[in-house]
């Protein structure tokens, strides 16, 4: 299914000739982005949880009605993708993946050795029985709907050629064509290169943002 409004762009640098082109994200995709989100998020909770969870992780984006969920492919191969949700998605989506997290740590207990992996884990599973404030979720005349850009990666050997920017700037234009009248998302305080990437796109860091992480919003202009 091609996305409305389907880009092509052709980017300064790219994995392969041609033009990079951002459409919907199919469960197909998925398998083929992990390798990708492997790479772009080394370190973080998700890929310390395996490759089945973070492809459980990106399934969820395609099955979800709700959810905006976007690659960007250069030739045949993909090299980024962008996934969001209505900004209270956390609790539905950690309640949906709660059985793959327990086969992840099951076959991986030594990650519980870890305070940095358990405070993350217990973060997860306080989230599902925990609301956003009203603020950050909108959805009232005074605060408008807001929609959380949950995650954007690009793999290390196409990035500062525009790909991540095509991605931004789709997920934008499917947002705004969805009625959401902002954006939100958290990103840890220490990661200054995609923070100054939020920034050049015009995300203003809020006051909301706690310890290790930093909230940043955008308000979005509605399609003509
Ligand atoms: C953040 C990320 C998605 C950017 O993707 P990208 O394809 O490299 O971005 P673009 O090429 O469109 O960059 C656009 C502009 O953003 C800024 N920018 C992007 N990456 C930057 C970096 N590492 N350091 C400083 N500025 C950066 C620059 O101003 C850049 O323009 P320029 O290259 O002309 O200077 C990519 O670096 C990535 O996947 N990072 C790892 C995953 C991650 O941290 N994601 C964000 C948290 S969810």
């Amino acid at each position: 299914m091609k996305l409305a409004g389907e880009s092509g762009f052709d980017p300064a640098v790219g994995a392969e000739p041609g033009p990079v082109r951002i459409a919907r994200m199919e469960p197909a995709d998925a398998a083929r982005l992990v390798p990708v989100h492997l790479k772009a998020f080394a370190g973080y909770l998700n890929v310390r949880l395996g490759p089945s969870y973070v492809l459980r992780f990106l399934q969820w984006f395609c099955s979800e009605p709700s959810a905006i969920a976007l690659v960007a492919t250069s030739g045949a191969l993909p090299v980024g993708y962008v996934v969001g949700a209505p900004a209270d998605y956390g609790r539905r989506m950690s309640m949906a993946l709660a059985p793959a997290v327990a086969a992840a740590v099951a076959m991986r207990p030594w990650l519980l050795v870890s305070r940095r992996f358990r405070n993350a884990l217990v973060g997860r599973i306080r989230a599902v029985g925990k609301r956003l404030p009203a603020a950050s979720v909108g959805g009232s005349e005074s605060s408008p709907a807001r929609v959380s850009l949950v995650g954007v990666g690009v793999a290390p050997e196409v990035r500062r050629s525009g790909v991540g920017s095509g991605l931004m700037r789709e997920f934008e234009k499917e947002a705004a064509r969805r009625g959401f009248d902002g954006i939100r998302l958290t990103v840890y305080a220490a990661n200054g290169g995609a923070r100054r990437f939020y920034e050049r796109h015009g995300w203003v860091a809020s006051a909301n943002g706690a310890g290790e992480t930093v909230e940043y919003t955008k308000v979005l202009k509605q399609p003509l």
